[in-house]
């Protein structure tokens, strides 16, 4: 073929080619267009392509280069077709529609911050093996102290540190199995879960649990924990660092260094306090340890057979590390221009 042939059907070609794009009114339209002259096997351009091959040696340069010229505008032509579909809002063909009523605005809810947190705990953590179980919020001390190797007289119980109901007052609050209190911790609810099922257990539980503390910066009378625990044959507190490093790292990103420091909670031996390594400082997200004989012995497991762990961290300290929140009266002041940033 010679090079002015095969240029004319170069030209021809490219024509054709922005005509079709241009003229298409739908994304289907467009997608049929583009088969036909871009279409890899079958295209326009790939049957004049192989034209080249005929055309002589000496000219070859000159068609090839046309040639890349001519696909390049094919494409843009193509490129410019689709970014002017994207752009077309579809018609109102209703007839009822009044396009020229004032319109009224709308404005979605959205999941609070809270909420929004512990979906995403959960998901970690499920991601572990660990799966969610409830709790009452209105518990008996029997769950909230008693099982949990908290002595009678330990100062945790003391009526200025927890919200007993009334009814409590009257009647004692023994291990009567009745509504006592608002639960302190959901330490509560490992109780729970291990009265009702055999070990190997690898549960969380989020939830709300309430003190009476006067409300600042970084306290509130109602606030939320990650309670978690798992048991079975040989679970050491290597397990629990594994544990709780690896959520750090798909909670607040990689390589967050995590620090266990000695502690003290009646329910486990050793207990540790959980500090992660943030923003340059040490930051304390709450406790765990190895569950306590004695707890295990309250919910009828044999501490003979099986070890355990367990951790309870803050909910809100979580949300507000990673959202940059400085004061957690905002979380539940329920002002919308503060919930609609999450
Ligand atoms: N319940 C404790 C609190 O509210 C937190 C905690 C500490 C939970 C150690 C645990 C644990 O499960 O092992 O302060």
């Amino acid at each position: 073929m010679s090079l002015p042939d095969f240029v004319s059907q170069l030209d021809a070609l490219v024509s054709e080619a922005e005509q079709s794009f241009a003229d298409a009114q739908s994304a289907e339209q467009l997608e049929a267009a583009r088969i036909e002259f871009l279409g890899a096997k079958a295209g326009r351009l790939k049957a004049v392509q192989k034209l080249l091959g005929s055309v002589a040696a000496g000219d070859k340069p000159a068609a090839g280069k046309r040639l890349n010229e001519v696909k390049s505008a094919i494409e843009s032509a193509f490129q410019a077709a689709s970014e002017r579909l994207e752009n077309v809002v579809e018609e109102v063909c209703d007839e009822t529609f009044d396009a020229t009523l004032p319109g009224t605005s709308w404005t979605t809810g959205r999941i609070h911050p809270i909420t929004q947190t512990i979906l995403l705990l959960k998901d970690i953590m499920g991601r572990l093996g660990f799966t969610p179980v409830e709790g009452p919020e209105i518990e008996d001390s029997w769950h909230n102290f008693d099982a949990l190797n908290v002595p009678t007289i330990h100062p945790a119980r003391d009526p200025l540190d927890n919200f007993y109901l009334a009814s409590a007052q009257l009647w004692g609050n023994g291990s009567s199995g009745g509504a006592d209190m608002l639960r302190s911790q959901t330490s509560t609810v490992q109780i729970r879960t291990m009265q009702q099922r055999q070990p190997p257990l690898r549960i969380i539980s989020l939830g709300r649990v309430y003190r009476p503390d006067t409300a600042d910066e970084t306290h509130y009378p109602m606030f939320h924990q990650m309670e978690g625990l798992m048991v079975d044959r040989g679970v050491t507190m290597s397990d629990l660092k594994t544990v709780l490093r690896l959520f750090a790292t798909a909670y607040l990103g990689n390589s967050v260094p995590v620090r266990f420091r000695p502690s003290f909670f009646p329910f486990t031996e050793p207990s540790v306090e959980v500090d992660y390594y943030w923003n340059g400082r040490w930051v304390e997200f709450g406790g765990a340890g190895m569950v306590d004989p004695n707890v295990f012995q309250a919910v009828g497991y044999d501490p003979e057979q099986v070890t355990g762990f367990a951790f309870g961290l803050g909910v809100e300290r979580l949300c507000m590390i990673r959202h940059g929140i400085r004061d957690i009266r905002d979380l539940y002041t329920n002002d919308v221009r503060f919930l609609a940033q999450f």
